[in-house]
């Protein structure tokens, strides 16, 4: 291969988008033989969108009759042990373990739309997907490479954006995976749920509603006048999920996935010009839809 497409190391670009070589096995396992259950919840995201927090909260909404705050599972596992990847299970060819959880499940991926299967595509169980401003997704992808020690060689902020731009991260380029299931939530509106990382800061209640309404378990009047749709929302809150006492898995890294839960810390990293420039990139990828970030 060619210098520029052996760099980052294993990044390799199928069907569109780019992938660890290693991960991609797995995305053709996962769409070969996964069955969903009617009842399963699937949480979507490109990497860094704010998938953690999404599975935290999908996964405390959906089981709020079987779990108190004081003993929730929460407080000892990460949200990514309680929710897991389908994809990664198929490439550690582990996906039995999926078959092992109890109904209803909450599970997690990061494949582009188009690479789901039709038993995926045509089910019914509902698809929630956030997505979070490419500039502040960069960023937080850029602290994540520098923890991969040893994996691969230190990139510098300059040359993790300059990827970026390219769209040669983990199931990048960014928009092109976002619009996709932007497009399809605008022809199946029950089937995919978009929400965007920055309003979910800005009204992290409404988001919890939204969750449960789109999920299919409404939150009752009783359980609104207690004050559980702002507990939820306070327990999955940045600083709560951070301090729980989370043992650390293989792979699931505390550090990993808890740095700042703020917007707009591109600013602190990115002159005007980079911004600028990839802000035009991102328009000029978006300017037959009516999204935007
Ligand atoms: P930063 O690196 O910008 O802080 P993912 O879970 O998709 O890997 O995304 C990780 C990003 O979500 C990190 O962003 C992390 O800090 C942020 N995050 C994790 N939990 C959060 C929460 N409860 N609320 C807001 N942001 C959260």
């Amino acid at each position: 291969l060619p210098k520029e497409e052996r760099f980052p190391p294993g990044l390799r670009k199928y069907q569109g988008f780019w992938q660890f070589q290693n991960a991609i096995p797995g995305v053709l396992a996962m769409k070969e033989d996964f069955k969903p259950r009617r009842d399963d919840v699937i949480v979507s995201s490109f990497p860094k969108s704010g998938t953690t927090w999404l599975k935290a909260l999908t996964f405390t909404i959906m089981h709020r009759d079987k779990y108190t705050f004081s003993s929730h599972p929460l407080l000892k596992l990460n949200p990514h042990d309680c929710v897991p990847y389908i994809e990664l299970h198929y490439a550690l060819r582990d996906e039995q373990y999926l078959e092992t959880l109890p109904s209803p499940r909450v599970l997690g991926m990061h494949v582009p739309y188009s690479l789901l299967s039709d038993s995926i595509k045509t089910s019914t169980c509902p698809i929630i997907h956030i997505c979070r401003d490419p500039k502040d997704v960069i960023v937080s992808f850029w602290h994540m490479f520098k923890k991969f020690d040893g994996l691969m060689e230190p990139l510098s902020f300059k040359q993790t954006y300059e990827l970026f731009c390219e769209g040669r991260v983990p199931t990048g380029p960014v928009c092109d995976h976002v619009l996709e299931y932007y497009t399809k939530s605008l022809s199946s509106p029950k089937k995919i749920l978009i929400l965007k990382y920055e309003e979910m800061l800005k009204d992290p209640t409404n988001g919890v509603v939204r969750i449960a309404n789109f999920m299919g378990c409404p939150f009752s009047e009783e359980e609104i006048k207690s004050g559980l749709v702002e507990k939820i929302a306070e327990f999955c809150s940045f600083n709560e999920l951070k301090n729980f006492d989370t043992k650390q898995s293989e792979g699931n890294i505390k550090s990993y996935y808890y740095r700042k839960g703020i917007a707009g810390d591109w600013q602190n990293y990115m002159t005007p010009e980079m911004a600028n420039k990839l802000d035009e990139i991102t328009k000029e990828k978006l300017c037959d839809s009516s999204f935007t970030f």
